[in-house]
């Protein structure tokens, strides 16, 4: 069976976590949620990858959205491993749950498993993987990286507006977008139906094809 990508519905699992007991869709309730694995505790480039994400807490909580961190060992560890994290980041309070998965069960049922890395027991590990869940417990995005290879989390802010703007409004953003830029109007939307839609207006990019798909607007 395929693993949980874009557009499957996350799994209810439940777990301890730093902050108690989480039963996913209660923890997701009506907000947009990110989950994001690790392959382990008092390890180098997730405890940066951690601090990182506690120090952007508000922007976070700017936009409404929650964060659930994963890693394999057992709620104590992670504790401790906090105490590590918030020294590296000053300043950082990790004030999300970071969920305990000794069992490796978690990581299967979320897709988040790194067919490379295996603990010192050959135990599995989880990769670097990352899905926003939207209010309605849908997949909207995934980003699955190696052990190896840190996140930025400038980026998952970034693909986060494009998210919350596109769940609003027929447009889509285009390479390199960063709120304040334009974005492009939705191909589902017919030229009648983007004049009403967007009275702002939108300037059409000309092309040798002569085709009017290309069209950009500003935010509504
Ligand atoms: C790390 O977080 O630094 C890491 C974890 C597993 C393998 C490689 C790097």
């Amino acid at each position: 069976m395929p693993g949980l990508t874009i557009g499957d519905t996350i799994p209810n699992v439940e777990a301890d976590s730093t902050r108690g007991r989480i039963r996913l869709h209660e923890y997701v309730d009506d907000s947009w949620t990110i989950i994001f694995s690790h392959p382990g505790d008092f390890t180098p480039v997730c405890t940066t990858e951690l601090g990182k994400m506690a120090a952007y807490q508000q922007e976070f909580d700017k936009r409404g959205v929650k964060l659930l961190g994963i890693s394999c060992d057992d709620v104590h560890c992670h504790n401790e491993w906090i105490k590590d994290i918030e020294a590296h980041t000053p300043g950082c309070k990790v004030a999300y749950p970071i969920m305990a998965d000794p069992n490796r069960e978690i990581i299967k049922e979320l897709n988040m498993i790194d067919p490379d890395e295996r603990d010192p027991h050959g135990k599995p590990l989880p990769s670097r993987a990352l899905h926003i869940v939207a209010p309605n417990k849908q997949v909207k995005l995934s980003l699955l990286y190696p052990a190896t290879t840190g996140r930025n989390v400038d980026e998952v802010i970034r693909v986060l507006d494009s998210l919350l703007i596109t769940s609003k409004h027929k447009v889509a953003t285009p390479v390199n977008w960063k709120p304040g830029d334009k974005v492009v109007i939705s191909p589902s939307v017919s030229s009648d139906e983007a004049k009403k839609m967007f009275p702002q207006g939108y300037e059409s990019a000309k092309l040798p094809s002569g085709k009017d798909y290309l069209r950009y607007t500003n935010v509504p």
